[in-house]
């Protein structure tokens, strides 16, 4: 009697259990309701589709189970199949409810994004196998429930450098892949750096031919001045741009170029030297890692180009934003400069920082003239910008509480917290990393509700965004790496509600979570596992 006492104890305990790890989701929803049971798919079930905007959406959950599974599911128009999406148009932009009972699953949504987002929430209650692109022959049922779900950021954003190290298509489309699973929204792509342009500009064939190509890298720490002897380059086609771009609107990603002035233009002055401050001198892509004192002129010629090069990339990226970078312009040449030491009286500004300003302003009043917005770094922010201009705040968070005091709109993105090329475990095992102490817990730990701006001055902060810069990673499978799990707190920050924040209980859920992670072969680091 004892014995089957305990053992009724037992499997009771072990099903609340098995509830608790089906619900293991990241970033985890707004309200979650758990109900007793299970939805389990049928064989020749049905996707009932009641939008059309839900179509793509419904044919990605369709591909997806019949790559897993011999279900044989397929969708149609209407209602009334074991899942269904339905147009609810009170919902927000990305908002969805999606209800698992014992008799049919049923997603709400008002946009195709939030019936995407609904779906990777219903991915990750099936069995983790169900993530994977095997076929498996376990059956495959969602614990009931009631999700309601929105984000509490709309920008929640990675960015790639590719101008350090080149990475592919294919690359680029698995990065987008992994974001799209964790409702991140906002893929910023590097594309212009000292070591190497990347983007195809027609009128300027130098760039692809003489910029995208540096001699040789550096091997081991830069600390170490040891080089690698290989060439290294690569650049996308304006084709290529767009079939990425198109490939991460299929995934409700937005697409936000970077373009670097008047700094990290090195690679660029290596095939177009007369828009330097030293016309005469020959300048090479650089192999070194670190901030080249090459830097662009403010001359016409210089603006006349960047401004057809800017014309190029906006019609390429459907955006809004156009990043133009500005971080980072060492003022050495600018001082030396004859031309720029005249252009500085004439038009009588203080010093080369006014000259920097005088710059992005430029820039600025062309990009807005073309109907788009300016995005840079935190350093534009010292000259003035048109109200439009979004700033990214790098240098931790003060540049971006000045912008939100001055009503720019913000994506805080502070290294201490968010630079994935940053050690995430003891630098004395991980692999090669440029520096620096972030291990999971302190991304965790980045609360963008800052005490020193008003409710209204918070309004202006729009999202988050962690940086992979690639000078010590130079293929995606160590970006991905790099890369997770710590955009995973990044994601849960970004989307989930502050109130729900708890480390202990998002590292549990993680470690739940990691068999969809394998089943995806994300090379995710398990170093926050012991910490
Ligand atoms: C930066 O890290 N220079 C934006």
């Amino acid at each position: 009697m004892k014995n089957y006492l305990l053992t009724m104890i037992w499997t009771a305990i072990s099903i609340c259990l098995h509830a608790q790890n089906n619900y293991n989701l990241i970033p985890q929803p707004n309200k979650l309701m758990p109900q007793q049971g299970v939805y389990t798919l049928k064989k020749g079930m049905t996707v009932a589709v009641g939008n059309e905007l839900f179509t793509p959406v419904a044919d990605l959950l369709t591909t997806q189970l019949n790559k897993v599974s011999t279900l044989g599911v397929s969708s149609k128009k209407g209602s009334n199949g074991g899942i269904n999406f339905i147009m609810n148009p009170s919902l927000g932009k990305e908002a969805y409810t999606l209800k698992v009972s014992s008799k049919k699953i049923d997603i709400e949504a008002s946009t195709g994004a939030g019936a995407f987002y609904a779906l990777q929430t219903l991915l990750q209650l099936m069995p983790a196998s169900t993530s994977g692109d095997q076929q498996t022959t376990a059956s495959i049922s969602v614990p009931n429930c009631t999700i309601e779900d929105a984000p509490r950021f709309g920008y929640r954003g990675l960015m790639l450098d590719v101008g350090r190290y080149f990475f592919s298509v294919a690359d680029i489309k698995r990065f987008l892949d992994v974001m799209a699973v964790y409702k991140l929204n906002t893929f910023h792509w590097h594309l212009t750096e000292d070591q190497g342009w990347r983007i195809e500009i027609k009128k300027y064939p130098l760039l692809t031919q003489i910029s995208s190509v540096r001699k040789e890298s550096m091997l081991g720490h830069y600390r170490d001045r040891k080089f690698d002897g290989k060439p290294h380059g690569g650049f996308y086609t304006q084709d290529q741009i767009r079939e990425v771009v198109a490939y991460a609107t299929s995934k409700y990603i937005n697409v936000i170029p970077e373009i670097e002035m008047p700094g990290h233009s090195q690679a660029l002055l290596a095939a177009y030297p007369q828009l330097g401050c030293n016309p005469d001198k020959i300048y090479q892509v650089a192999t070194r890692w670190g901030v080249s004192e090459d830097v662009l002129a403010p001359r016409e010629e210089t603006f006349a180009f960047l401004e057809d090069v800017l014309t190029e990339v906006m019609a390429l990226f459907p955006g809004q934003y156009i990043h133009i970078g500005g971080d980072e312009c060492p003022k050495t040449q600018w001082k030396e400069s004859r031309f720029c030491q005249n252009l500085i009286k004439q038009l009588g500004l203080k010093d080369e920082h006014e000259l920097q300003s005088y710059f992005i302003r430029r820039i600025d009043k062309f990009v807005t003239s073309k109907g788009k917005k300016l995005l840079g770094w935190d350093e534009i922010l010292e000259g003035g910008l048109s109200p439009n201009a979004m700033v990214m705040s790098w240098r931790g968070v003060q540049g971006g509480i000045e912008a939100a005091k001055q009503k720019h709109d913000v994506v805080m993105s502070p290294n201490s917290f968010f630079y994935l090329d940053y050690y995430q475990g003891d630098s004395k095992t991980e692999p090669l990393a440029i520096g620096g102490n972030l291990p999971l817990s302190k991304s965790y730990s980045f609360e963008p509700d800052l005490p020193e701006l008003t409710e209204e001055e918070t309004k202006h902060v729009v999202g988050i965004q962690a940086n992979v810069w690639t000078e010590y990673i130079n293929n995606i499978k160590y970006a991905e790496y790099m890369t997770y799990p710590r955009a995973l707190a990044l994601s849960e920050i970004a989307w989930s509600p502050k109130a729900k924040k708890d480390f202990p209980a998002f590292k549990k859920r993680l470690e739940s979570h990691l068999p969809h992670m394998d089943a995806m072969k994300i090379n995710y680091s398990k170093a926050f596992i012991t910490q």
